[in-house]
This record gives structure tokens, C-alpha cells and sequence, in this order.
């Protein structure tokens, strides 16, 4: 058996894709072009969604989606903690003020009735996180925003390919972004998209992510284009290469194929550690979904595991094993704590995640003796044979 250090996780890359980006180079259009053009239909084909724009990564995505929804300075937007900051950040950037609310203990999502107590006069949106690719209650949280008047911009980083309730997260709703970073599911290099049911919002992000002007680049260096173009805003520079297409259309083709070889090892994980007491593992929740498991994320007991999260990853890297931390409880990061007067003890229950939580290795390559190796380096340091 290979003792050579096991990654947390590494992207699968198929032969199609390395001679497509391969073909891509030589045709000469790195850039944005047809590739990701035909990328960005083969997205709205999977999502089911009318509108998708392809972007150079989600961070970009919830940039622009906030700020075409036009936030002004002192609207709020409810989100939680238990995320990256990207999130967060992409809030302020969008000129407006992040909320955070506390989670779900077991689900690690945004926890409804938080929500509720949150509103304010000045929040204009919501934006809950699709925790570990794990659903999140939509129907109560599209409810208190049609209720309220407010946008939902799903965070669905996590979450590419998951279903809500038999339908696919990006195929109804507001307005959702993925991410297509190679820790992910599914990868473009880095890589971002949104899908969206609203027509008016698709064009201004498509204005916006190429500094505002009002026709994109592969129109104006094709046959059919033309070398003019006129700049109606000052836009940014967020659009995809059609080198990191190239990989995203053949990774969406196996996209199917990703998600059932994680769901097998994460089904093998839970059969192994359900009777282990050093961890408490993930929670689905009751409502009917379909998970693409993007992390698996269970929590470290230090009582019974005789060791805290942090010591427990070292000792899986003596080991030679990598493991993963989503996420630090984003409120208790010294920006947020300085700037908005979060501290300790405001989200006991994203805190109670945030210290003991750990990604175990998983990814569609993971064999089952990658995953044997986990157990056992497990078993050793739990001195459980
Ligand atoms: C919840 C969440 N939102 C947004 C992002 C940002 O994604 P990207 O790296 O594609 O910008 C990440 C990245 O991991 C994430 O985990």
C-alpha cells in the first residue's frame, strides 16, 4: 500500500479533457470565446436554468449578482457564518452590510427562524450556504422573502449537481452560484457561474463582468464582430477563459459520475464511524434532497476522542493523510469581530461547529485502500486496535 501523503482532495481529469484544453491552445482563442459559449449551454442543459453566465470564479458571481441587485449603502444582507468569506466579503464589496445569522447544529445551514428575527427595514436579501453540498431549506426561506420583498442569492459553492426536493439547485429560485475551484465537485481550474430566472439581471452581469461593455470579447475579434465597442459602465474584469471551459464542459459530462463515486465512499464513512464515539457525523435533514458531497464533514467529540480537532489533524498528517477545515466560524475572524462587533458566543452553534469540525479526505479517485488508509491512520491514532 502507497504511504505517499494522501491530499484531502484532488480533481479528476479525464484524457478528453487534456486533449481538449490541449485543442483549445492550438486553435489560438484562449480567451473568452466558444468554448465558453458552449460551456455555458451545456450549464443552463444540466441546471435546467434559463439564464447561466460563466465566470472566472463564484466569488466573482456573488460580487456581481449583489451588486446588480443594486444594494445601497446600509442595506443588509442575512447570511451566516458558517461559510468562506467570500460570502461575506462579496457583501461589502457589493457597498452593503453582512448579518449573520446562527445554524442549524446538524445541518450546518442557515437556521430558518434566525432568519425571521433578523429582518430588518433595511434588508434587502438573503444569502444561505449550501453547506457541504448539503440542501438548504428553501421553500421557508423563498416564502420569507417573497413575504418581505427580498432577493435570495443562493451560495451553491458547495453544491453543484445537489437536489432540493427532486429539483436540481439552480433550476428554480432566485439566482445561484457555483463554484468550479478544484476542490469542488467539479472543476474549471478556478472558475465561477450564475444561473439565474431573471432576464434583466443576466444582462447586467454580462455587462458588468467584462468591464461594462456592452458586446464581449468574442464578438469583437471573430469574423462576425466588430472592433467598436461602447462602455455604458465601469465594469470588471470576471469572465471565464475558454481554457478553463474546455475543462468545464467535459468535467459537467462526468459531473454524474463524481457525485455517485463520492456518495459510495461517503456511504462506506458512515457505515465504518457510525459506531465510533470520537465523532459525531454529518446530519441529513428530513426533507426529501439528493446530496453531491463536496466535503465530509464530521465533527471531532474531544471528550471521547481524547484529543481536539486540531491536534487530531496533526497527528493524521504524521500519518501521511490530509484532511480539510470548512469552515472557521466566519464572525470570529478579526475583520468582522472589529468592524461589525461580532465576538465569541454570538452563534454558539456555528462555534460549536467551527472548533471541532474536520473534512476527511474524499474525492472521485479516492480508492477504497486511499480510504482503508484514513480508517487505519484513524484507528492508530484513537488506539482503537
Ligand atoms: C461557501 C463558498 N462560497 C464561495 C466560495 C468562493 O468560491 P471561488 O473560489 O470559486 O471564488 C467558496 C470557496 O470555496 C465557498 O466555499
Amino acid at each position: 500500500m502507497s504511504n505517499e501523503f494522501l491530499k484531502f482532495c484532488t480533481p479528476e481529469i479525464n484524457q478528453e479533457t487534456i486533449d481538449e484544453v490541449t485543442a483549445c491552445i492550438k486553435s489560438g482563442w484562449l480567451a473568452t470565446g466558444p468554448r465558453v459559449k458552449q460551456f455555458e449551454e451545456d450549464l443552463k442543459k444540466y441546471l435546467k436554468a434559463p439564464y447561466v453566465l460563466a465566470l472566472n470564479s463564484a466569488t466573482s458571481g456573488l460580487h456581481l449578482a449583489l451588486k446588480c441587485f443594486g444594494l445601497e449603502p446600509q442595506d443588509e444582507v442575512i447570511t451566516t457564518p458558517m461559510t468562506f468569506v467570500a460570502s461575506l466579503n462579496t457583501i461589502i464589496h457589493a457597498g452593503a452590510r453582512p448579518v449573520m445569522v446562527d445554524v442549524d447544529l446538524k445541518t450546518r445551514n442557515i437556521a430558518i427562524d434566525k432568519i425571521k428575527a433578523a429582518i430588518t427595514p433595511r434588508t434587502k436579501a438573503i444569502l444561505p450556504v449550501h453547506f457541504a453540498g448539503i440542501p438548504v431549506d428553501l421553500d421557508p426561506i423563498y416564502e420569507i422573502a417573497q413575504k418581505h420583498n427580498l432577493r435570495v442569492l443562493e451560495d451553491c459553492a458547495h453544491a453543484m449537481g445537489s437536489h432540493y426536493k427532486g429539483k436540481v439547485l439552480g433550476s428554480f429560485g432566485d439566482t445561484q452560484v457555483f463554484s468550479f475551484h478544484p476542490n469542488k465537485v467539479m472543476t474549471t481550474g478556478e472558475g465561477g457561474s450564475i444561473s439565474t430566472r431573471d432576464e434583466q439581471l443576466t444582462k447586467k452581469i454580462s455587462i458588468q463582468r467584462f468591464h461594462g461593455i456592452d458586446r464581449d470579447s468574442f464578438n469583437r475579434f471573430s469574423k462576425e464582430g466588430s472592433q467598436h465597442y461602447d462602455v455604458i459602465q465601469p465594469g470588471y474584469k470576471y469572465n471565464m477563459m475558454d481554457l478553463q471551459a474546455a475543462i468545464g464542459i467535459h468535467q459537467l459530462q462526468q459531473l454524474e459520475s463524481f457525485i455517485a463515486k463520492r456518495q459510495k465512499l461517503v456511504d462506506r464513512y458512515n457505515e465504518i464511524l457510525a459506531s465510533w464515539p470520537e465523532f459525531t457525523l454529518p446530519t441529513l435533514p428530513s426533507y426529501d434532497c439528493r446530496v453531491s458531497w463536496y466535503i465530509y464533514a464530521p465533527l471531532v467529540n474531544p471528550e471521547t476522542a481524547g484529543m481536539d480537532r486540531d491536534t487530531f489533524i496533526a497527528k493524521m498528517k504524521e500519518q501521511n493523510i490530509g484532511l480539510g477545515y470548512h469552515h472557521h466560524a466566519a464572525h470570529l475572524y478579526t475583520y468582522y469581530k472589529e468592524t461589525f462587533g461580532y465576538q465569541r458566543g454570538d452563534f454558539p452553534n456555528a462555534e460549536a461547529i467551527s472548533d471541532r469540525v474536520v473534512s476527511l479526505p474524499l474525492f472521485s479517485t479516492m480508492t477504497i485502500a486511499d480510504q482503508d488508509r484514513t480508517i487505519t491512520a484513524m484507528k492508530k491514532i484513537f488506539k482503537k486496535e
